[in-house]
């Protein structure tokens, strides 16, 4: 098996500034579909606590797994800042076995995408219903780059994705240049992060390399069907009446 993708360093860091998944504004969805399904939920992949925090503060019972320590303990770090407890668990998405079973299990954030292929997949979603209840509901977030294929370009040049100014007048400059490829549906991100000092002088800079691969929407139905769930439906765009035609963003909701 292939090393999992390793979020560290100021990536980690400045995740929860820089990456923008809020913008999707998924926490209401995944709201809705645990208050549909009381119980205890696993964020599978849950980085920094993102959703995670935010469901525990609002006294939701949520356990958190993801193979980056860093993001982990930031993740940590917010729960105590909010006064919240979760279980935190340092793991690889694509192989757990838990002794609790879970009404929800949430894979936000497109995580499930840094695995690099389908046999991956298919090891982490076999996981996921392993860990859940009877009737129990899986939340699957993917991103389909729509609009860097539908522009025609196969990759990009290097441009600022966001610059994060510090106390202390220090500041850290994200970059980013992409290269996509449709027959593979891979996507390769080069991330660059940059720490300057209060001086304006660049003191810190690393270099990260990403692939996000993408499954056809029925494919991946197909799938979960294949590995046991009785049924799923995709939402586009985080919308319980969002139509998966032209979305960027799906989710897929399927039922064990
Ligand atoms: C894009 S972030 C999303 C984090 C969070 N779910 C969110 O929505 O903000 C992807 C997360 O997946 C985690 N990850 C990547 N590969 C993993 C693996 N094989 N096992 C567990 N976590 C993994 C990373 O460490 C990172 O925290």
């Amino acid at each position: 098996m292939s090393l999992p993708y390793k979020y560290e360093g100021l990536e980690a860091r400045f995740f929860d500034e820089v990456d923008g998944l809020n913008e999707f504004d998924d926490l209401g969805f995944y709201k809705w579909f645990i208050d549909a399904n009381p119980g205890s939920t696993l964020d599978l992949a849950c980085g920094t606590g993102r959703l995670l925090v935010p469901l525990a503060a609002q006294g939701y019972e949520v356990v958190g797994l993801d193979v980056s320590e860093e993001m982990l303990a930031i993740c940590r770090e917010q729960l105590d800042r909010e006064g919240s407890h979760s279980k935190l668990i340092h793991n690889d998405m694509r192989i757990f076995h838990l002794e609790q079973a879970f009404a929800n299990v949430i894979v936000p954030g497109f995580s499930i995408q840094l695995l690099a292929d389908l046999a991956d997949w298919k090891n982490c979603l076999e996981s996921c219903y392993r860990c859940l209840k009877s009737d129990g509901q899986l939340l699957l977030s993917l991103y389909y780059p729509l609009e860097m294929l539908e522009s025609g370009k196969t990759e990009s040049r290097s441009s600022e994705r966001k610059r994060v100014n510090l106390a202390n007048r220090e500041s850290v400059v994200a970059l980013q240049s992409w290269k996509i490829d449709s027959k593979e549906r891979r996507l390769r991100l080069r991330n660059v992060y940059q720490k300057f000092d209060a001086k304006g002088e660049l003191c810190i800079e690393e270099e990260k390399e990403m692939e996000m691969r993408w499954v056809e929407l029925s494919e991946v139905m197909e799938l979960l069907g294949e590995i046991g769930f009785a049924d799923s439906v995709a939402y586009g765009d985080f919308l319980l009446d969002g139509d998966v035609d032209g979305a960027e963003a799906v989710c897929v909701v399927a039922w064990k």
